[in-house]
C-alpha cells in the first residue's frame, strides 16, 4: 500500500473515542483478556522491540496514548514517568503511578511538554487510534532529546484488505508494515522494525461465543509491527 497521509475529521475521532471508552469499560470480560497477566504481557511486548525490560531505568519516559493499564504503569524503574491520554480523566480503571510522575489529559497532536525533554517515548497501539497520527509523530520527535529513542507499535494489515478497513471502526487509520515504517522514517531514524502475527489467546471452550469470533478472524489477518527509532544526536 503506498504511504498516504491520513487525518480524520474530529467528529470521526470523537466517535472512536466513545468506542474506546466502551471497550475499556468491559475489556476484562472479553475472551482474550480474561486471564491476562498484565505485567508479564508488557515484559513480552518490550522484548519485541529488541529491548530488555531494564531499558527504562533512570530515564524520563513518556507514554503517549497510555490507556488505563498501559506500559508506563509498570515501568516503575524509570526516573520519571509521564502519561498522556485524551481519555485519562474518563478511565475508571486507571492505575496509579508512584514516584516522579506527571499525568496529562492532552492530545498527542499537541503535547504540553518542552522540546528535547524526554529520553524515551512509548506509543503502543495508539497512533492508529488518533486524529492525526503524523502530527502526533511530529510532536514525539519534538519532545525527544537528541539521541533519545521511541518504541512504537501499531497493528498492521495486508494491503489486500484495504476495501474492508471501514469495518474496523476502532482503527480510523490502517497501516501495512512498510507504510508504517515509511511514516516514521520521515521523522526519526528507524533502527529496528519487526512484524509478528498477532495471536489472541482465547480461553478453551469459548471459541463459539460471538465475542470470540472477532479475535479469531483478527488472528488470521492482524499483525503487530514493533518499531524502534531514534532522534539524530
Ligand atoms: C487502543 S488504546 C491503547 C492504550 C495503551 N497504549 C495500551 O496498549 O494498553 C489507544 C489509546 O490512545 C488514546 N488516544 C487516541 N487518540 C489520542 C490522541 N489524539 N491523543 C492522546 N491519546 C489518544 C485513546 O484514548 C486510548 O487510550
Amino acid at each position: 500500500m503506498p504511504y498516504k497521509r491520513s487525518r480524520i475529521t474530529i467528529d470521526r475521532w470523537r466517535s472512536v473515542q466513545r468506542l474506546e471508552l466502551e471497550f475499556w469499560s468491559r475489556w476484562t470480560t472479553l475472551p482474550p483478556f480474561q486471564n491476562l497477566d498484565i505485567p508479564k504481557y508488557w515484559r513480552q511486548e518490550v522484548a519485541h522491540f529488541g529491548e530488555a525490560w531494564g531499558c527504562f531505568r533512570g530515564l524520563r519516559v513518556l507514554d503517549v496514548g497510555c490507556g488505563p493499564v498501559g506500559l508506563i504503569h509498570f515501568a516503575d524503574h524509570a526516573a520519571e514517568r509521564i502519561r498522556v491520554d485524551s481519555l485519562l480523566p474518563q478511565y475508571r480503571e486507571k492505575l496509579t503511578l508512584g514516584g516522579r510522575q506527571l499525568s496529562l489529559s492532552a492530545m498527542a497532536e499537541s503535547l504540553p511538554l518542552a522540546a528535547r525533554s524526554i529520553d524515551l517515548v512509548v506509543c503502543y497501539n495508539a497512533l492508529d487510534h488518533m486524529w492525526d497520527p503524523e502530527a502526533a509523530l511530529d510532536e514525539m520527535a519534538r519532545v525527544l532529546r537528541p539521541g533519545g529513542a521511541a518504541l512504537l507499535m501499531v497493528h498492521t494489515f495486508p494491503a489486500g484488505l484495504r476495501p474492508l478497513f471501514w469495518i474496523d471502526r476502532m482503527h480510523p487509520h490502517h497501516y501495512t508494515a512498510p507504510s508504517f515504517s515509511l511514516m516514521v522514517r520521515s521523522r526519526l531514524q528507524v533502527e529496528r522494525c519487526k512484524t509478528v502475527k498477532r495471536h489472541f489467546e482465547l480461553p478453551a471452550g469459548k471459541w463459539w461465543i460471538p465475542s470470540s469470533w472477532k479475535y479469531r478472524v483478527g488472528g488470521l489477518v492482524v499483525s503487530s509491527t514493533y518499531l524502534r527509532a531514534t532522534k539524530a544526536a
